[in-house]
């Protein structure tokens, strides 16, 4: 069933506002947006005017009266409700107003247990405005409560008797997270918040993103860091590191520990908000188990690893790598760079690969997730990124949500699509499970996994014959129109809804919600790329943007690629790919490998690399004889585990940078301990090609190093030197040779905020919208692609009648290596298998059950979680716990354009255990 807005008139419309309105704020000139309140615009102004029931994030409410003022000399007005006029005079000190606002804030304090006005200042609006009004105390006898503290969720403690029933709360997790799990209960003096219908905190629908800690004026709701009186030392901004979402953060520190994150209000892409993981999961960062020094094996794998000094360690691994260079060449080694490493240390990861270890042998985790998008962006559009800034979905009419679950994999994305969808635009849902997001959509195509290439020709059939082409745009910016539409004979939607194993009705719904739209913006996640035929699926769907006209133009919104880990846009855009020097420029044209060769001083070898599967095949066949990992655990969540590890045994050297002791780790012969993002210095890119800042905000614990550090004391041992010492260096050089960053520089991050690539100069601002002049195609047009459906790499049969689906769950990310270190674990303790209750009944198992999972190469035992999100005949889990070792059970089959492997589908059979 499709959500709706509780109430029509509360949600804002965040519309970008050009009208300015002059007015005078205590007699000083003020100008403010069109549509913004006084209080927001004498804010602005720099008073302190306290509003115990505003946050600019949400509609207003007017209820605490603490915000009076007077306009025109009239009687006193609530300045958060009122909004600007051309030329009106406000008055926060009015006496009248002044001491009705007093006199409203005195009420509040009356019902307030003492220790409410002791906490800190800086923690409290309401402690603030006591101070604006010099209130100690209250004239008034309030009734005073005795209500009991829920101390249940690890993030979230609400102190009832501190709630005044401002209600920010509840608007925050209705408009900005679109969750709806908070309301107000009681009546009068004894109104509290509580979580869904009363029960403990724990137990609510709450996704813990922090919105409602966040906005509490009076500490009601708090969270622990802040809990301690004690002061914070300092606060840094930086990016977050878990999704590639990119969410501007401030870390605060207390005794060099991280008391507590929140987010950056007014940032450009989470505008204020954050997720649980961004927000809370920071406990890792001095965890016990987190690597300290260095470890290295004395006698070959079957000894222990032991402590080492860093002169031992990176001379253990200086002789070896050399050893190997030396006796069978730079090709006989390999290195995985870091989707969670800052682009500097990708870019010098690269440059590392190719002038230290001569070879292109360099990949990065985007071969395992997104690089069907950067092949099949360019072939369609001619860059590798996203074509729209996210904001551009504040103007869309039509969200199509493809293969993506961006409420539990990039939570504050998914807030923002449901804000759109709340305030009307229309939602269709394509996706093999019943994702939160399909409480929200108009349509749920709900396509068997594999089905992707049908769907989107089935949808773009549709568009045809509805005639909802973009004749004109399709005419004078495409190519491959006639060649498209030979193929799309054979996709009525009849047909291409019985290859995904739908009814046809939805597929043609989608089909006109999305034709019909004036804005439509497509989002898309890993369910379209992490298939054998990945890169097919992105060109079948950006065909869809291209026949309405929806992309390279202000008429539609582009299409947006949701990317997995912080910085795996960064990763590849830096170069830490095979074939593709940094920019995405190609390793075999000669003139680009003269101009890199020629500035680091080295030949840059000519032979495209090996992809990362290609690696582990090189390995067990003896052509590989080091791997050097860096930041990954390729042994956890590395599709067919066995044959990952078969290569890691087959190396002669194993060396990995880490935080912990990962499962790739425990196969290596030296660890090297490595700083977590909280402690770097460098940039991210995130999902929209957006550059941003990322600064140290405490030191690395014990010996860590960050991966910079270890590359350029590693390169010096080898009799090498990389150049740029500082990470501002690295940037500055990669500007230099590579023109779509040529106007990036930490000094202009620093100066003027975060810049999208391409920034072709200094004086050039970054393009977030791409292609409005032309494509960057080699003829400048977009590209339609004619793709048939073929089937992907494992179906079931009868031997291994279901499929399993992989994916993430909002507590965990990833490998879980960071986030299973922090109390996100108290919110998933253990990862499940999600079965649908009908199979259940028939196999027998009931919630909680273990059964055990066998696919074509191995078996793994999982708790089933009964569930009709997913399909009859489907199951889902992740990859983000150690002790069910998922990837055991993947296959090896990958994408036939870029080697991404099909996480997405995989044949197993179940057994009750
Ligand atoms: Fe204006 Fe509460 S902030 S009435």
């Amino acid at each position: 069933m499709r959500r709706t807005k509780r109430d029509p008139g509360v949600l804002r419309r965040i519309l970008p506002v050009v009208a300015m309105i002059r007015l005078t704020v205590d007699g000083i000139p003020v100008e403010a947006a069109e549509g913004s309140s006084i209080l927001a615009a004498a804010r602005a102004a720099g008073t302190d005017l306290p509003g115990l029931c505003f946050d600019e994030r949400v509609s207003p409410q007017g209820s605490c009266r603490v915000c009076l003022v007077s306009v025109d000399g009239g009687r006193p007005v609530t300045s958060c409700t009122m909004p600007v006029r051309e030329g009106m005079a406000v008055r926060t000190d009015d006496p009248r107003a002044a001491g009705a606002a007093r006199l409203a804030l005195e009420l509040l304090v009356s019902e307030q247990p003492e220790r409410a006005l002791r906490i800190p200042a800086d923690r409290s609006e309401l402690v603030r405005a006591c101070q604006r009004f010099g209130i100690t105390g209250s004239q008034f006898h309030g009734s005073g409560h005795a209500r009991d503290v829920d101390r249940s969720h690890p993030y979230v403690k609400l102190d009832r008797d501190l709630c005044i029933a401002c209600g920010r709360c509840v608007r925050m997790c209705a408009e900005v997270q679109g969750t709806f799990a908070l309301s107000m209960a009681g009546r009068g003096f004894d109104t509290v918040v509580v979580a869904g219908t009363g029960e403990e905190w724990i137990s609510s629908p709450c996704v813990a993103c922090g919105g409602c800690v966040d906005t509490c004026p009076t500490g009601a709701l708090a969270e622990p860091g802040l809990l301690d009186p004690a002061p914070i030392d300092r606060a840094t901004t930086t990016t977050c590191g878990y999704c590639g979402v990119g969410c501007s953060l401030r870390v605060h520190v207390r005794d060099e520990q991280v008391a507590a994150i929140t987010p950056v209000h007014g940032a450009p892409v989470n505008r204020g908000h954050a997720c649980v993981k961004g927000r809370f999961a920071y406990a890792f960062t001095r965890s016990r188990d987190r690597l300290t020094t260095p470890l290295i094996r004395e006698a070959g794998r079957d000894s222990p690893l032991r402590p080492a000094t860093w002169e031992e360690a990176l001379d253990a691994v200086a002789d070896r790598l050399t050893a190997v260079r030396d006796r069978y060449g730079g090709e006989a080694i390999a290195m995985i760079s870091s989707a969670r490493a800052t682009n500097e240390e990708n870019y010098l990861a690269q440059k590392f690969a190719r002038t230290v270890l001569h070879t292109n042998n360099i990949d990065n985790c985007s071969r395992l997730c997104h690089s069907p998008s950067a092949a099949g962006l360019t072939a369609s559009f001619g860059m590798a990124g996203g074509t729209n800034p996210f904001d551009d979905l504040d103007r869309a009419d039509c969200i199509l949500v493809a293969g993506a679950n961006p409420t539990e994999a990039h939570p504050v994305i998914g807030a923002r699509i449901k804000q759109r969808v709340l305030d009307g635009a229309r939602l269709v849902v394509i996706d093999p499970r019943r994702i939160d997001l399909v409480g929200f959509a108009d349509v749920h195509v709900q396509a068997r996994p594999g089905s992707n290439v049908a769907v989107f020709n089935g949808i773009a059939r549709a568009l045809l014959d509805n005639g909802h082409v973009d004749q004109t745009f399709v005419r004078e910016r495409t190519s491959g129109f006639d060649e498209l539409t030979e193929l799309l004979r054979d996709y009525p939607l009849d047909r291409a809804a019985h290859l995904a194993g739908v009814d046809p009705t939805p597929l043609a719904e989608a089909a006109r919600l999305y034709g019909s739209a004036r804005t439509p913006a497509i989002v898309y996640g890993l369910g379209i790329t992490e298939h054998t035929h990945g890169t097919d699926g992105v060109r079948t769907l950006t065909n869809l943007a291209i026949l309405k006209g929806a992309v390279g133009t202000l008429d539609g919104c582009g299409v947006l690629t949701l990317r997995g880990q912080n910085n795996v846009q960064g990763a590849s855009d830096m170069g830490a790919l095979p074939d593709l020097l940094p920019g995405y420029q190609p390793i075999t044209a000669p003139r680009i490998r003269t101009r890199f060769s020629r500035a680091w001083g080295v030949e840059v070898p000519e032979r495209p690399g090996l992809r990362i599967l290609d690696m582990f095949a090189a390995a067990t066949t003896g052509r590989l004889h080091a791997l050097y990992v860096i930041g990954e655990d390729i042994a956890q969540t590395d599709p067919d585990t066995r044959r990952v590890q078969a290569a890691l045994a087959a190396c002669d050297l194993v060396v990995c940078h880490d935080l912990f002791l990962s499962r790739t780790a425990e196969h290596a012969d030296v660890v090297l301990p490595a700083a977590s993002f909280l402690e770097k210095d460098g940039t991210f890119v995130n999902f929209e090609r957006r550059v941003q800042r990322v600064h140290p905000a405490l030191p690395s614990p014990g010996e860590a190093k960050t991966d910079f550090e270890i590359l350029h004391l590693l390169a010096q041992r080898m009799d090498a030197d990389l150049g740029c010492p500082t990470p501002a260096d690295a940037m500055a050089e990669c500007a230099s040779l590579t023109p779509t960053f040529a106007g990036i520089s930490h000094d202009r991050l620093d100066q003027e905020g975060p810049l999208h690539w391409p920034c072709r100069g200094p004086d050039q601002p970054g393009e977030s919208r791409l292609y409005l002049d032309r494509f960057a195609t080699p003829d400048g047009r977009a590209a339609l692609a004619a793709r048939p459906y073929l089937p992907p790499g494992e179906q079931p049969d009868q031997r291994f009648p279901f499929l399993l689906v992989t994916g993430r769950r909002l507590p965990h990310y990833n490998s879980g290596s960071m986030s299973r270190r922090t109390p996100d674990l108290d919110l998933s303790p253990r990862e499940v298998l999600d079965l649908h209750p009908d199979d259940a009944a028939r196999l027998g198992l009931a919630d909680g059950d273990l059964v055990e999972v066998t696919s074509r190469r191995d078996r793994v035992t999982f708790p089933v979680s009964l569930t009709d999100t997913v399909a009859r005949g489907q199951v889902f889990t992740t990859f983000a716990f150690p002790d069910r070792p998922t990837n055991a059970l993947t296959s090896d089959c990958a994408d036939t354009t870029t080697g991404c492997p099909e996480y997405k589908v995989t044949a197993v059979a179940l057994r009750p255990s």
